[in-house]
């Protein structure tokens, strides 16, 4: 058996690394699959480029699926060519020949020359299409617009046609085809650069200082969308989270007409909110419909409508907002509010307060 024909045994090598290829493409396809679909801990579909819900993240898959088709061919031919080559023309012993060595061929150089050109064009082409349809510097008509501001770290989202303030959580209509409501976001910064992205909705924007964004998102389908800040932003960029709240249209009105009213003044709470005014938390906190008016932090008038606080850094229950007004640097280290250096009776009283912020 000293007389095997080499080529035969070139041909069987040369399936391998083939095989190899066509297993990474299917495992990358399987998770972006994967990740598409699987709900969240608590029942919420998590974030997913893969699994757009609105226009301008639909725009940007479709884009990125024709990408990744193309580098992926690009891949299997290059990566293929070489493995059947690198096989091919391995070493075989010293009675072997070089093969023959190609210089100046015409077709040849044509070939590698247009056709990457043709495809670059093509990329070009579509890119330059998809940023058209998404870069909008004014709001398209029937828009919701509110103005998203970045800080360290926490977002702030301005209604200017309905004179509402909110914080982390973005309340929008659906929009359908049928009633497009599409929301129209201009993000301003208060101090670093920070990023919009909610990846289901839409792209990342960043939000510079002195400097004036836009983007637009339209959810087709009631849920909460989460994001987060995309770019780097200081000790806790990390808990720098979103939820975008997409209501039907008489909910989102419903919701709207609760956050225009001001704070409930509950007469049992009376302490808690003696302490809250009598304290430095009025500089930076706003409470609707009472002296405190600061806008350093979160607008706190329907603080327990919100899921989390410290922009995602812990669930809104009693616990932790005791946690949080005793020291907010345990759950948030870093963060800009200081511990207010209250006993364990005021912190029992703030609290009893804050939850009666609906
Ligand atoms: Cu804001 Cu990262």
């Amino acid at each position: 058996m000293c007389c095997q024909d080499p080529s035969e045994d070139g041909r069987r090598l040369s399936a391998r690394p083939i095989a190899l290829a066509v297993a990474i493409v299917a495992i990358g396809v399987g998770a972006a699959r994967a990740a598409s679909a699987s709900p969240g801990h608590d029942g919420r579909v998590i974030s997913s480029i893969f699994n757009p819900a609105s226009t301008p993240a639909a725009s940007i898959h479709q884009l990125s699926l024709l990408v990744i088709s193309i580098c992926a061919g690009i891949f299997v031919v290059v990566g293929g060519l070489l493995a059947y080559t690198i096989v091919r023309f391995r070493w075989r012993g010293e009675n072997r020949q070089e093969p023959p060595q190609v210089y100046g061929s015409y077709p040849i150089e044509l070939a590698w020359t247009v056709v990457p050109l043709m495809i670059v064009f093509i990329l070009f082409l579509a890119t330059t299409r998809t940023i058209g349809e998404l870069d909008k510097t004014s709001a398209p008509p029937h828009a919701l617009q509110v103005t998203v501001v970045g800080h360290q770290w926490w977002w702030e989202f301005r209604y200017p046609s309905l004179g509402i303030t909110t914080a982390n959580e973005l309340h929008v209509p659906v929009s359908t085809p049928a009633d497009p409501r599409p929301t129209f976001l201009t993000l301003e910064s208060a101090d670093v650069v920070h990023s919009f992205w909610v990846p289901r909705l839409a792209g990342k924007t960043d939000m510079i200082p002195n400097r004036i964004n836009h983007m637009w998102i339209e959810p087709w389908k009631s849920g909460t969308y989460l994001g987060q800040c995309a770019e780097f932003c200081g000790t806790q960029h990390a808990h720098m989270l979103l939820r975008v709240v997409a209501q039907s249209p008489a909910d989102f009105a419903q919701w709207a007409a609760a956050q225009q009213r001001p704070a409930v003044a509950d007469p049992r709470v009376a302490a808690g909110r003696r302490l809250f005014q009598s304290t430095a938390c009025v500089n930076c906190h706003a409470v609707g419909g009472t002296a405190a008016q600061g806008s350093f932090g979160p607008d706190l008038t329907h603080l327990m409508d919100r899921v989390t606080i410290g922009a995602g850094a812990a669930r809104n229950t009693a616990q932790n907002l005791r946690l949080w007004v005793a020291d907010p640097q345990q759950l948030k280290p870093g963060c800009r509010m200081p511990a207010m250096q209250l006993s364990a009776t005021q912190v029992d009283e703030m609290v009893a307060y804050l939850l009666t912020l609906k």
